[in-house]
């Protein structure tokens, strides 16, 4: 492997945030008298049936979910930009940081009438699922990791891993060649980037990859 020459000039830069891209989700959760919360986040991925949630210490869903251990992982479309930017700067905890108020964040209780959405009873869990969001997926934190902060002032970081027990699809994303997948061509998954919102582009190039059946990974 050839380097050096042919590199073209990058710049060594020191960003505060790392956030490339990756898909939103509305954090339905409850705290121990059962009272909801629901968040906006993004620091998701999955792997297998397990995903993986970074959510800030001083949030209230992470004490509801160090609480309760449940949540509803909804996933919002392109279309529902609006009401995810409505939940921006809003926390359900009710004495708000320093740090956060001077960022602009505010208590609200209701989240859900804020946003226009509405809740509904999840099966698996206590914590209700957002009806408008075309994936809303029940699981259980089974382990969790913590990332401490520089400042020992501050909470840590936690990250939930999250065991997916029961997945809810609306009819519009769901495969006609398979009753247990979802057409990708059809699921426009609304992307954070940088504090942007951004939808997904077409469908670029075949891939090899989608040469594995999906039930191998099963
Ligand atoms: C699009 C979007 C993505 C966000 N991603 C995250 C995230 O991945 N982790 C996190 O801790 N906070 C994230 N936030 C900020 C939380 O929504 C914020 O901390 C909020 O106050 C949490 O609500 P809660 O305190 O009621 O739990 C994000 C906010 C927005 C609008």
């Amino acid at each position: 492997m050839s380097t050096q020459q042919l590199l073209p000039d990058h710049y060594v830069i020191d960003p505060a945030i790392l956030y490339f891209g990756t898909p939103v989700a509305l954090l339905s959760t409850i705290d121990s008298a059962g009272e909801p919360n629901l968040a906006p986040m993004s620091s998701v991925f999955w792997f297998g049936k397990t995903a993986v949630l970074g959510m800030g210490g001083g949030s209230q869903t992470s004490a509801n979910l160090l609480a309760t251990g449940e949540c509803v992982i909804n996933l919002p479309s392109e279309e529902m930009v609006d009401a995810v930017d409505r939940l921006a700067l809003t926390t359900g905890r009710r004495v708000v940081s320093d740090r956060k108020r001077q960022a602009g964040y505010r208590y609200l209780q209701d989240k859900w009438g804020w946003a226009g959405l509405t809740a509904v009873a999840g099966e698996t869990v206590n914590a209700p699922r957002v009806a408008e969001c075309a994936v809303q997926l029940e699981g259980k934190v089974h382990a969790l990791s913590t990332m401490a902060k520089d400042d020992p002032a501050e909470r840590p970081t936690y990250l939930f891993q999250v065991r997916i027990d029961r997945v809810h699809v609306a009819p519009q994303i769901r495969s006609r060649s398979g009753v247990n997948r979802i057409d990708a061509d059809r699921w426009r998954p609304l992307i954070m980037s940088f504090q942007q919102f951004y939808g997904l582009g077409r469908r670029l190039h075949p891939s090899r990859l989608a040469t594995i059946d999906e039930e191998w990974y099963r």
